[in-house]
């Protein structure tokens, strides 16, 4: 059987399940999962690596559902987590916290207790003061903490402005300089204990120089601080690997994994990689019905029941994200301006699109969309969360079911002093 998704009868499927059958089922806007491609990837991602031994910590901000987490912790993954939210979910849904590692710039006092009374693998450390406020939380609990130093190589990895991390303008980790001398004055603190290196810096990476560039720096400042006595275990490589969304055309695993060989081999340092995208982008689709379509004098528009509170990508990142219709009619190719019914003129899921003609009540899905899709929805203009499906061997199950209406407003209070009344339309 083919896994993910594909084209059978004229109809796109997913692992073999019609997502028209899905879609009348269970409604629109919804997320569909393929736990085929999903474990098919982390597989080969597993193989690329297999000679290193890396601890494959999957970001959890790419797609934190329970049944995505759950899949790849049965087949022996770790989790990336940046906040306790991330954490209780890594740990719910079976990633063991000797493979969870911590990153972000902004862990509170309260989040570093929570992760060292659950014994994460390492705190990735981006500055200064974190340093020494988790030596102070570590101090406090009688405890000592793995750190990963988060290093900034001073690289571009040209990709989309608002996703690269790994220059010396954006807010992540320390400058080389900097990290030598955190790490050497670190050495006296005695509930931090500095033993890797992290890195990542960027997602959506297309070029492989870039992370040749930044590797080679890591192991170097890596290996100085080893002969320095800095107990150096391992390197963090992070993620970043792009997808193919639309023409890009992306390193592939070979080429990447080459490109970590050639900075850890005889370092005899231990490998950690937090890869999110790849692992989990091309495994899911946002399905959505066309409600109307306007036919304008400039252009057409196709009215969806997904936007931007569903997928904020293409209006936040400029992204290009494919729409195929799941049954395409026949005729030449039109141009549309895919859009959603939210009250904003950035709510667009494509601009300027040619797509077979389309028609009210048609079903689209928006491809690649398992990452980042999701994770980054809201409930503005007061649209419930959609709900979230996986397909298994031609099951399919709800993994999160569509929020209700009376449990987003449910969430309002009125203050004391406005009148009370009970709704007629919440319980
Ligand atoms: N590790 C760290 C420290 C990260 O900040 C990220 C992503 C990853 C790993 C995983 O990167 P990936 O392999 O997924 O590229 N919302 C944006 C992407 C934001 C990425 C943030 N950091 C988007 O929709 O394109």
């Amino acid at each position: 059987m083919t896994i993910g998704f594909h084209t059978k009868n004229g109809v796109l499927h997913c692992d073999g399940v019609s997502l028209e059958r899905i879609a009348r089922d269970h409604g629109t806007p919804t997320w569909v999962y393929s736990q085929a491609l999903l474990e098919s990837r982390l597989r080969e991602f597993q193989k690329a690596f297999a000679k290193l031994d890396p601890t494959i910590c999957y970001a959890l901000k790419a797609n934190s559902n329970q049944a995505v987490i759950a899949t790849f912790a049965a087949m022996g993954a770790g989790a990336d987590i940046v906040s306790a939210g991330e954490l209780v979910r890594a740990l719910s849904a079976g990633v063991p916290a000797s493979k969870i590692v911590f990153a972000g710039v902004g862990k509170t006092e309260d989040e570093m207790a929570l992760a060292l009374d659950a014994g994460v693998l390492q705190f990735n450390v981006e500055s200064e003061p974190e340093l020494e406020a988790l030596a102070r939380v570590a101090k406090k609990r009688g405890q000592v903490a793995p750190v990963a130093l988060r290093v900034n190589p001073d690289v571009d990895a040209k990709t989309h402005r608002k996703i690269t991390t790994g220059k010396s303008e954006n807010k992540f980790g320390v400058e080389i300089a900097h990290a030598r001398k955190i790490a050497l004055a670190a050495r006296k603190l005695k509930s931090v204990r500095i033993e890797a290196l992290s890195t990542h810096i960027g997602s959506q990476i297309t070029d492989v120089s870039p992370y040749r560039a930044a590797f080679a720096r890591v192991a170097a400042l890596g290996k100085e601080l080893r002969e320095a006595g800095v107990p150096m275990a391992r390197l963090d490589f992070g993620g970043g690997l792009g997808v193919v969304y639309q023409n890009e055309t992306p390193p592939d695993l070979g080429a990447y994994a080459r490109a970590v060989h050639a900075a850890i081999d005889k370092t005899g340092f231990g490998l950690v990689l937090e890869p999110g995208r790849w692992l989990v982008a091309d495994a899911g689709v946002l399905l959505a019905r066309v409600i109307y379509v306007k036919k304008g004098s400039a252009k057409s528009f196709a009215i969806v029941d997904a936007a931007m509170n569903d997928l904020i990508r293409p209006t936040l990142y400029e992204a290009w994200m494919a729409i195929e219709p799941l049954r395409p009619r026949k005729g030449a190719k039109r141009v549309y301006d895919v859009v959603g019914p939210i009250c904003e003129s950035g709510d667009y899921l494509a601009q300027a699109r040619k797509i077979t003609p389309l028609d009210a009540g048609d079903l689209v899905a928006v491809r690649q969309a398992g990452a980042y899709g999701a994770v980054m929805s809201s409930a503005y203009n007061s649209r419930p969360l959609a709900p979230e499906l996986l397909v298994n061997k031609g099951k399919v199950a709800v993994v999160r079911p569509r929020q209700s209406v009376e449990s987003l407003i449910g969430l309002d209070r009125l203050a004391p002093w406005q009148r009370q009344k009970p709704s007629p339309y919440l319980d």
